[in-house]
């Protein structure tokens, strides 16, 4: 890679001066600094000679001179065939920090949101690959149709034309949308126009985008206990004052909140996350009701819909509302997979332009390569074929992931199997914590959360929240019986 090569050496004292006897000297001079200083790496192949001299407006002989002197003092080797690259320096005082200004500190301080955010953030292993069994909230990664997702790629990059590589629309493509529309009448009985659809990475972003429009410091928001933490600490970070409504067995219990005016209920109705839980028809019209009463907004994560509802479909919250009380979340990133990060939401009329003003002024729009490839697998019913693909996928796992782990584990815990959804809870029968279990695990590469984790009040939650399909029969077969060994060290 051939930078700017001749900011770079200008920064290192080139300057070209028709008055200047030898030019190749201060070239070399620059060349020998800017190595020094590691802003030229050990490796780095420098630009071909006939380059360098165009870029720096000097002759190529003068170059060469200067290369010639670089090559003798070994702070450069050539590569027959290939170039010129950059040696190691060997016992040379290396400085890194040419500037001659002295470092005070005192800088600005963080903005109240900004600790806030940093606060809530939780850094350790966060993003890492480690742990995909049985990590919650992955589908079946191993059954995704790469060949297919490759050849709508491949489509797409066949007929872009160059306007369609500038910026597009915030809000999503028209396409996208209308494919959208569609897919969520069928499956969601969600009635929308695409107009309202508005295309994010993700339901995460979709919150963010959502809160941020709505939410003072100490405004009320609703949640349910236990919840989605990241959730939580979005939430936090703005300042929320929440109130942790209890779930039971027909899910979010309205009867265990007090609070005055909240600006909005997050709830997982198809799916209560981690429960499983879903929500009964009698709670969905008494939550929409009070949500009529107390004039607030409902945020619907439909975050798992496409796996809770496989058994006894029931369709949205979304579907039921004749207020325009439901901001409806969805996302793609669980049933595809999550380095997609793709969703969509559907908001009133009143929030469309807030939501799409601070979209554009952050973030701007999701990648327009995967919201085409994205349309055309809804349009070409791969998503349904997939979708069925998985479900059976899941099927199964789940009846395996049972099995192996009641034989295994079932004396250290009691798994909890009549919830919906993608995952699975165990609880702790020991006294040992879901947390150290959660840390012991991860040290072999399996990747469990702790239950007492997602609980927004003091509890006494000890189990496990595990996926139980992101990886084959074998793999899981395989994790168990290792989690099986670990469980026993931890026990004596
Ligand atoms: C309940 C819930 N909602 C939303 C999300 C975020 O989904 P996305 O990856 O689309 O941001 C998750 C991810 O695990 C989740 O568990």
């Amino acid at each position: 890679m051939h930078f700017n090569i001749k900011g770079l050496l200008a920064r290192n004292g080139f300057f070209l001066d028709v008055k200047q006897p030898q030019i190749y000297v201060n070239l070399y001079t620059a060349f020998k600094k800017a190595i020094l200083n590691r802003s030229l790496e050990t490796g780095y192949q420098l630009p071909p000679s006939r380059v360098l001299a165009s870029d720096l407006g000097i002759s190529r002989s003068t170059v060469l001179k200067a290369i010639d002197l670089l090559l003798v003092e070994n702070y450069i080797i050539a590569k027959k065939g290939s170039g010129y690259y950059v040696r190691a320096p060997k016992n040379k005082k290396i400085k890194l920090h040419i500037s001659t200004i002295e470092k005070k500190g005192g800088y600005p301080t963080l903005s109240q949101k900004g600790r806030a955010f940093s606060e809530n953030a939780v850094w350790p292993g966060e993003d890492s690959i480690k742990g995909v069994a049985f990590r919650p909230g992955l589908p079946p990664l191993d059954i995704f149709p790469v060949q297919i997702w490759k050849k709508l790629i491949d489509d797409y990059w066949k007929r872009v034309t160059p306007s369609e590589l500038s910026y597009c629309n915030t809000i999503g493509l028209q396409c996208l949308r209308e494919n959208l529309a569609h897919y969520l009448k069928v499956y969601r009985n969600v009635h929308c126009h695409p107009d309202q659809i508005i295309v994010t990475t993700g339901s995460l972003h979709s919150l963010y985008l959502v809160s941020n429009i709505l939410l003072e410091t100490e405004d009320e928001v609703v949640m349910e206990n236990p919840t989605y933490p990241m959730a939580y600490r979005l939430f936090k970070s703005l300042g929320a004052n929440i109130h942790a409504a209890q779930v039971d067995k027909e899910g979010l219990n309205l009867n265990t909140i007090a609070c005055q005016q909240p600006k909005f209920v997050y709830t997982t109705p198809s799916c209560q996350y981690p429960t499983g839980i879903k929500m009964s028809m009698l709670r969905r019209y008494e939550l929409l009701k009070w949500a009529a009463e107390k004039e607030t907004f409902i945020v619907e994560d439909d975050y798992n819909h496409e796996f809770s509802n496989w058994e006894k479909p029931l369709g949205s919250l979304y579907g039921m509302d004749s207020q325009e009380r439901v901001i409806y979340l969805g996302t793609f990133n669980k049933l595809i997979h999550p380095s997609l990060r793709l969703g969509y939401m559907i908001v009133p009329q009143q929030l469309v332009d807030p939501v799409s003003a601070l979209y554009q002024q952050s973030s701007r729009f999701a990648s327009r390569q995967n919201q085409k490839a994205m349309s055309a697998f809804i349009e070409k019913d791969h998503l349904n074929k997939h979708l069925r693909k998985v479900i059976d996928t899941a099927t199964e796992r789940k009846e395996i992931f049972i099995q192996h782990f009641n034989n295994i584990m079932g004396d250290s815990f009691s798994l909890d199997t009549l919830s919906v959804g993608l995952h699975l809870i165990a609880h702790n029968k020991h006294k040992i914590t879901d947390v150290l279990l959660e840390e012991k695990f991860l040290e072999h590469n399996i990747r469990v959360h702790a239950l007492s984790k997602y609980h927004i009040l003091p509890n006494s939650a000890n189990g496990l929240v595990m996926g139980f399909c992101s990886v084959n029969p074998k793999q899981i077969k395989e994790t168990i019986l290792k989690m099986g060994e670990i469980m026993e060290r931890l026990k004596v």
